[in-house]
């Protein structure tokens, strides 16, 4: 396997001098939630069209393009979907990537599952976990998610990956204005001194579903100023430049909180991060139309070192900075659901 790339390619750096650093791979784009901001129920119904499996990447396929793009300076690969934990045999292809050299695994998951395959991910090499959660009270979460499904059990979840020997986790809150503002103290409140981190994140404008408005954001500085009012809080950045969500710590040292605010506050100047479709796509944004088709040239028998300069090409040529642009004009510029493309 050629894992070696020409100096002339190296570093692979887009045009705004930004490496590539940061995997997203979507390995299914189904999920047993119907969450509003993402996979709105009216457009995923019983006659939407999901990828028929013969579209979707193999566990060998996906292994592949990782090796590849750890050649080319990637350092972690965030597993998401969908709901990842829906994929069969998802352990094996945690196990397959762990063995790749310097690579970080990580997945992003809705938690329903979680408690019953917490300990083979941990076997499987899963280094940390990322579980969405935008409410406590089950009313509230359920008109977040659209289905019924008790809360109860992803607190659970959450347990039982600590129990099996994971880290604290990040816990992703989307907050909608009008519908789950009451979550951000709550949330709070709930997991200030158990290790987790909340991460609360500004209803963005991903895909062209999800009926987006720019009154239902609640920016950054409202939900860190409602928690400093209970809970006095310290502003302690980001941890790495190129992290999405920036820190702030409790003052009387129980933890602390994270905020991704890529609407009032955008980082696509420090954005390193490729996604990988469910179906073997590479976009350069989370807001782009088009991708680099890697299946087809997988399929059609290519060796590494072709794919190696395909994607460092593509990589080279990116330009994309969306959350610094939106504006009403790009509202309707088109792009790919986030189920799809891999959040
Ligand atoms: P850690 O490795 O734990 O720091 O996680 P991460 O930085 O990869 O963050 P995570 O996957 O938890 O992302 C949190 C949320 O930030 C996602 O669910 C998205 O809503 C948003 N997000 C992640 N990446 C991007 C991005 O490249 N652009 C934009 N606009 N939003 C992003
Ligand atoms: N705005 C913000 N975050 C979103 N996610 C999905 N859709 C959106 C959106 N419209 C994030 C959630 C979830 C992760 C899989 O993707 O944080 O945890
Ligand atoms: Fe499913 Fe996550 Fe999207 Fe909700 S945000 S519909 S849990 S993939
Ligand atoms: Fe990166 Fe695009 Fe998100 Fe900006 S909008 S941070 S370029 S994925």
């Amino acid at each position: 396997m050629a894992t070696q790339l020409e100096p002339r390619y190296l570093p692979v750096v887009d045009r705004r001098k930004r490496p590539l650093t940061d995997l997203r791979v979507s390995v299914t784009d189904r999920c047993n939630f119907r969450c509003t901001y993402c996979m709105p129920r009216q457009v995923f119904d019983s006659k939407f069209k999901f990828l028929p499996r013969e579209e979707i990447l193999s566990f060998e396929e996906i292994v592949r393009l990782a090796t590849v793009f750890a050649a080319l300076g990637v350092r972690k690969v965030r597993l998401t979907g969908g709901e990842p934990l829906l994929r069969q045999g998802l352990p094996e292809l945690i196990q397959m990537l762990a063995a790749i050299p310097d690579l970080e695994i990580v997945l992003t998951t809705n938690g329903s599952l979680l408690a019953e395959k917490a300990e083979a991910l941990m076997r499987a090499g899963l280094h940390r976990l990322t579980v969405s959660l935008d409410a406590l009270d089950n009313a509230v979460f359920s008109q977040m998610n659209d289905v019924d499904f008790p809360v109860e059990r992803v607190l659970h979840g959450i347990s039982a990956a600590r129990a099996a020997g994971l880290p604290p986790a990040n816990i992703n809150a989307v907050i909608r204005r009008g519908v789950n503002e009451s979550a951000v103290l709550d949330l709070a409140r709930h997991f200030k001194g158990t290790g987790h981190r909340v991460r609360f994140i500004e209803f963005m404008d991903v895909g062209l579903t999800n009926g987006w408005r720019l009154d239902q954001v609640v920016p950054a500085s409202e939900i860190v100023a409602q928690i400093n009012e209970h809970f006095p809080l310290e502003a302690i950045g980001r941890l790495q430049h190129n992290d999405v969500a920036t820190r702030f710590r409790y003052q009387d040292g129980s933890g602390e909180i994270g905020i991704v605010a890529s609407v009032t506050q955008p980082f696509c100047g420090d954005c390193t991060r490729g996604r990988l479709s469910t179906d073997g796509k590479f976009f350069t944004c989370l807001f782009a139309c088009e991708g680099l088709d890697l299946r087809t040239q997988l399929r059609s028998g290519v060796d590494d070192d072709h794919l190696l300069r395909a994607i460092a090409d593509y990589w080279g040529n990116r330009e994309d900075r969306y959350s610094e642009q939106r504006s009403a004009n790009t509202r309707n510029r088109p792009r790919m659901e986030m189920s799809y493309l891999g959040g």
